[in-house]
């Protein structure tokens, strides 16, 4: 049956579209030589950034007759990868295809390399590292310049020659396997670009939240427990999926925890650290730190939520807390968990008017609470992470 090769390239091409992941279309592509052009076996050696080093990552074909996938592993010197790397040899190549055909003819003729001889030695190295993957046609895959990979296929199951349409078919595959290669080491780099960032972010982050600790000597290491309960308690909601928290809730949930006391900065030491029972007007100047926190953070769009964390995590349920006296549901949910967090560590720690509850009391202290001053739903959250020993 002749195959309508224009026909294949178009499927493979909108197969690529809806691919994202570049192994699973190198495999499409692999069984669609196989099973149309009817090889033996097709592998292909892919580039790893990571190693600079050529890989043989997948393979196609009769179990026994394949190259087996990870054994082989090819650098800059070796004789093929050296070969495609110098376009001085490309007038060898026969519709963009290395043929052990091609090889074996030069090889015969006498004169091909006279004053050639590194050549000769070159593809006298190749041929024996293609027969040694048992491979007949080697087709590179490039994107400008540089070599990705190289399509490595096994001779045809009726022994025949391959035809001129079939390299043909081949190149256009070895492209398009070249730019989807090319797409997943850019979209590679972009996410390990982002990683790298949101690291940046989170470490500057833990940085401030510190700093805003070592002015207030008496939570020492407060932010970090606060931010470590309340991820624990927002991890346990999204398993009990009862709400329908995601990962940027968590994400935004985990620099609100680091920042929700930063407008501290704008509360005097001498009022943070007073030993003695504050004033009316100390208590309202400390009270202010959710709003100036909010005001800190105001300029950065990103962190609308994370502000909401911080403005309210000192609102209590019944609505008797402060800046603004929500109530119940009207409470950000992301201040709620904070709430809660941060209560249950400064029961747990020295404060300068008492000495610390033990973990016990202090669990006896929030469910005496829920309701009044936190949400129910997350004293139950913290009561199963309590149990489970995970506080
Ligand atoms: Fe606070």
């Amino acid at each position: 049956m002749r195959i309508n090769y224009k026909r294949e390239l178009e499927d493979a091409a909108r197969t690529m579209i809806l691919v994202h992941k570049p192994n699973t279309l190198i495999r499409l592509i692999l069984r669609m030589i196989v099973r149309k052009v009817r090889v033996e076996h097709a592998g292909i050696l892919l580039y790893e950034k990571s190693r600079d080093c050529f890989i043989v990552t997948i393979t196609r074909g009769q179990i026994g007759s394949k190259i087996p996938a990870g054994l082989v592993r090819l650098d800059k010197h070796s004789p093929i990868i050296r070969f495609f790397n110098d376009s001085n040899n490309f007038p060898l190549l026969e519709r963009g295809a290395l043929l052990l055909s091609k090889i074996n003819a030069i090889l015969s003729d006498r004169d091909f390399f006279s004053g050639k001889e590194e050549l000769e030695k070159l593809i006298i190295a190749i041929k024996f590292q293609m027969k040694s993957f048992d491979t007949v046609v080697c087709v590179p895959a490039y994107y400008r310049d540089n070599l990705l990979g190289i399509l490595m296929l096994g001779e045809k199951v009726n022994k025949k020659t391959f035809k001129r349409e079939e390299l043909d078919f081949f190149n256009a595959l070895a492209n398009d396997v070249a730019m989807a290669l090319r797409n997943a080491f850019l979209f590679e780099d972009l996410q390990l670009e982002i990683e790298r960032n949101r690291k940046l972010f989170l470490e500057t982050t833990m940085a401030l939240s510190a700093a805003i600790d070592a002015k207030d000597h008496y939570t020492r290491g407060h932010t970090m427990r606060v931010t470590e309960y309340s991820l624990a308690m927002c991890r346990y909601i999204i398993a009990d999926s009862s709400k329908n928290l995601d990962a940027k809730f968590l994400d935004d949930l985990h620099v609100a925890s680091l920042l929700h006391d930063v407008g501290k900065i704008g509360v005097p030491e001498a009022i943070l650290c007073k030993k003695g029972e504050l004033t009316d007007e100390e208590r309202k100047k400390i009270n202010e730190h959710c709003v100036i926190g909010a005001m800190i953070l105001e300029p950065i769009k990103a962190l609308d939520e994370v502000i909401l964390g911080v403005k309210y995590h000192h609102e209590r349920f019944d609505g008797s807390g402060y800046p603004e006296g929500l109530k119940g549901e009207a409470i950000p949910y992301i201040a709620s968990i904070i709430s809660v967090a941060d209560s249950y560590d400064a029961m747990t720690t020295d404060r300068p008017y008492r000495g610390a509850f033990t973990k016990d009391q202090a669990m006896v202290e929030i469910e005496r609470c829920a309701g009044t001053q936190f949400n129910p739903y997350l004293v139950r959250v913290l009561a199963a992470l309590y149990k489970r020993g995970e506080l």
